[in-house]
């Protein structure tokens, strides 16, 4: 799978997610010799650069983040297609030197007309920019070549803004040119869910409500919300995470098997579980919202929430989120899969526990399974990228005692080839027009249904909880689940 004739422009090409991930993206496909010779990259930003200081700009990133180490002659090929499109938003004129420049790397460059637009900027901007690429011509592809949108998260605000947006962008582009970034899709140990369960016989047979107590989808990070103020205050931890990855993780775990591979059929089967998650009534008792606290972690005393620089000292915006869903199936009847996330926790680590009943009956004595408990398969998304499976087993001696054992695969002792960063494998499929791996229209949609009486619940409550930095999180979530006899992994 090699790109053919294309370019990518960034908008927002200064920013934080275009230095750490895209650029070095785009650099690691041509080093694996996935892009056409001609590949070309335009930067479009406010900042006064020259297409040198852009290339520079890139070269840098690329020597900070790239996964593949640096290659002159690849560089070198690569720096051939970069210009800088200097201007805001607003600027006709910038878009009218962009649609220039698109137009003479189709002839330097043979790029064929073939263009991607990434919006790697806040979507306040969206309309704005969409409409430019429209009203200068840049959205309507020449004659058998393509144009195609890229749109980071987060993708509204809640389903009004959601359903806003989609509009808006598809007056401009078609269903099928555009392309909405989850990038946890891209991520190989999350395409791995649907390999696990559904090339295998193993799983499936007992991955329902008969055998299954409860699913966990955890996602911590360690870090704390660093320069990103002004994007995270007033979103919060279930708007960043829940909403797409968590939610995405949900469906993939819970879906049925599609008919096929393609994303039709996968978007068809995911839609079904989004349809059918059911928030409960009872929110007070069914979700969580707290905020860090100042703390430890790592050694080192950081801030609260409320200190950093930039949050309002009454911020009531969540930095971590638990909220328990039902799916209204047969498949998932009364399980309940409990969703968490947060910053500044224990460490960085993303998991799916799909946690089994315990045996219904044990011909053991209770002193033998005293240090036993439930089974479970874990999905480790990251970063110890692999599947355990936990079961009880005799301890080697003269009476009978059981415990907990587990069997481990690891991606890097059963794989010798290496995998792409979630980026690289999400900017490829744009090129290819592959849209697998994006959420579409209605999954956004669904996804925001499910978190809006969520988020104006906790709009109507009193304070966030509080949690030391360095913890996992508020005595709230611990609780949470104890009422329902159960308790939060700790990966
Ligand atoms: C982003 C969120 O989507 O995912 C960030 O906006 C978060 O807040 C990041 O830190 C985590 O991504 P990853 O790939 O490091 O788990």
């Amino acid at each position: 799978r090699i790109a053919g004739p294309s370019g990518l422009v960034i908008f927002g090409v200064t920013g934080d997610l275009s230095r750490k991930k895209l650029m070095p993206a785009v650099y690691d496909l041509a080093n694996r010799g996935l892009l056409p010779p001609g590949f070309s990259l335009v930067g479009f930003a406010r900042r006064e650069w020259q297409d040198q200081d852009f290339a520079e700009e890139v070269r840098q990133a690329v020597r900070e983040h790239a996964r593949t180490p640096f290659r002159e002659e690849v560089w070198n090929q690569l720096s051939e297609g970069m210009r800088f499109v200097q201007g805001d938003f607003g600027d006709n004129a910038a878009f009218e030197q962009l649609k220039a420049t698109v137009e003479d790397l189709d002839r330097s460059q043979g790029t064929g007309g073939n263009f991607a637009f990434y919006l790697s900027v806040p979507p306040k901007f969206f309309p704005e920019v969409v409409q430019q690429l429209k009203d200068h011509g840049l959205s309507d592809a020449p004659e058998g070549s393509w144009r195609r949108a890229v749109i980071e998260k987060p993708f509204g605000h809640d389903l009004t803004s959601a359903c806003d947006l989609n509009e808006i962008v598809h007056e401009v582009f078609a269903p099928d040119e555009v392309f909405r970034i989850d990038h946890y899709l891209g991520k190989e140990t999350v395409q791995n869910i649907l390999a696990l369960r559904f090339a295998n016989t193993l799983f499936e047979p007992i991955w329902n409500r008969s055998y299954v107590d409860h699913v966990q989808i955890t996602m911590a990070e360690d870090i704390g919300i660093g320069g990103r103020a002004g994007y995270y205050d007033g979103i919060g931890a279930a708007r960043d995470v829940i909403q797409n990855h968590l939610l995405q993780l949900l469906a993939l775990t819970a879906m049925e098997e599609p008919a096929s591979f393609d994303a039709d059929a996968l978007v068809t089967e995911k839609l079904k579980v989004f349809k059918a998650v059911k928030v409960p009534a009872d929110l007070a008792r069914s979700t969580v919202r707290a905020q860090y606290a100042a703390g430890w972690q790592g050694g080192e005393k950081v801030l609260g929430y409320l200190q950093e620089e930039g949050i309002a000292p009454d911020s009531r915006t969540d930095t971590y989120a638990a909220i328990k869903l039902g799916i209204d199936n047969r498949r998932w009847a009364g399980v309940p899969f409990y969703l968490r996330t947060g910053k500044r926790l224990g460490r960085r680590v993303t998991e799916i526990a799909v946690v089994f009943q315990r045996a219904p009956h044990s011909p053991f004595d209770s002193s033998a399974t005293e240090e036993l408990g439930e089974n479970a398969l874990v999905i480790r998304v990251q970063p110890d990228e692999g599947v355990t499976v936990r079961f009880g087993s005799k301890v080697p001696g003269t009476s009978m005692e059981l415990r907990d054992v587990t069997m481990d695969f690891a991606y890097g002792e059963s794989f010798t080839e290496s995998s792409p960063e979630a980026y690289e494998r999400l900017i490829l499929d744009v090129l290819l027009g592959d849209a697998n791996l994006f959420p579409r229209t209605e999954e956004v949609e669904e996804s925001w249904r499910i978190l809006d009486p969520v988020e104006e619940f906790w709009d109507r409550s009193g304070e966030p909880a509080q949690y030391p930095a360095g913890t996992w999180g508020p005595a709230e979530a611990d609780d949470m689940l104890a009422r329902d006899g159960r308790s939060w992994r700790r990966p």
